[in-house]
């Protein structure tokens, strides 16, 4: 982790700030996707936030990173699933590990939580330095399939499943 930064549980009260450091983040990114500070609040009010933690330095939030239940089915059995979505860190403050340590910090905790596998739809040069496989992603029917579709065995003893279903909380089909 970056000298300085502390990583948290995010509380009701950090909601907008979150919303305000997403917005800034995505302004950036000019993929388009405008959506994601909304499926934050829709992924919290459903009850499906699994885990949900801001990088904080000197009393201010300058990252944050939430996972999502999942319904995944693997090798015919539901298994306990969290779907990583989505990541910000605030311009200024990107590139100095920030992004990483919430990762990492977050499947530390997925694990603590009992979960079993994470997927993620994103950039297959990132995300692989976590743990995140396009090859295991593959192996699971998703609405997302494709390149950018990676999962990872939260126990990275635990063998692959041969194949399965995976599919994203309901706010994601509610995204704008
Ligand atoms: C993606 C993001 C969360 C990473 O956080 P960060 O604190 O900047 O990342 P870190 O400092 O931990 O890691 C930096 C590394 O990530 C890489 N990286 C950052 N954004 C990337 C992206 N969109 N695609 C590929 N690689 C990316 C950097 O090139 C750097 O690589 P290096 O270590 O090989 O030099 C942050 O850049 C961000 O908020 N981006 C805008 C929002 C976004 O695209 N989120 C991801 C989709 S959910």
């Amino acid at each position: 982790m970056p000298d300085g930064f502390a990583i948290r549980a995010a509380t009701a009260a950090d909601a907008d700030i979150i919303d305000a450091i997403i917005r800034s983040a995505f302004a950036g990114t000019g993929h388009g996707y405008q959506g994601e500070a909304e499926l934050v609040r829709m992924l919290e009010a459903d009850g499906d936030a699994l885990v949900s933690l801001v990088a904080e330095a000197d009393g201010a939030i300058a990252g944050h990173v939430l996972f999502s239940r999942m319904d995944v089915e693997a090798d015919g059995a539901a298994i306990p699933a969290a779907g990583l979505a989505p990541v910000s860190v605030t311009p200024g403050r990107q590139g100095q590990g920030i992004g990483g340590a919430l990762i990492r910090a977050g499947l530390d905790e997925l694990r603590a939580q009992g979960v079993a596998i994470s997927f993620v739809l994103g950039h297959e040069a990132y995300y692989p330095r976590f743990g995140y496989s396009p090859d295991l992603g593959a192996r699971f029917a998703s609405p997302f399939a494709g390149p950018h579709f990676m999962a990872m065995m939260l126990d990275s003893n635990a063998p692959w499943p041969l194949g399965g279903r995976a599919d994203y909380a309901p706010a994601f089909g509610r995204m704008g």
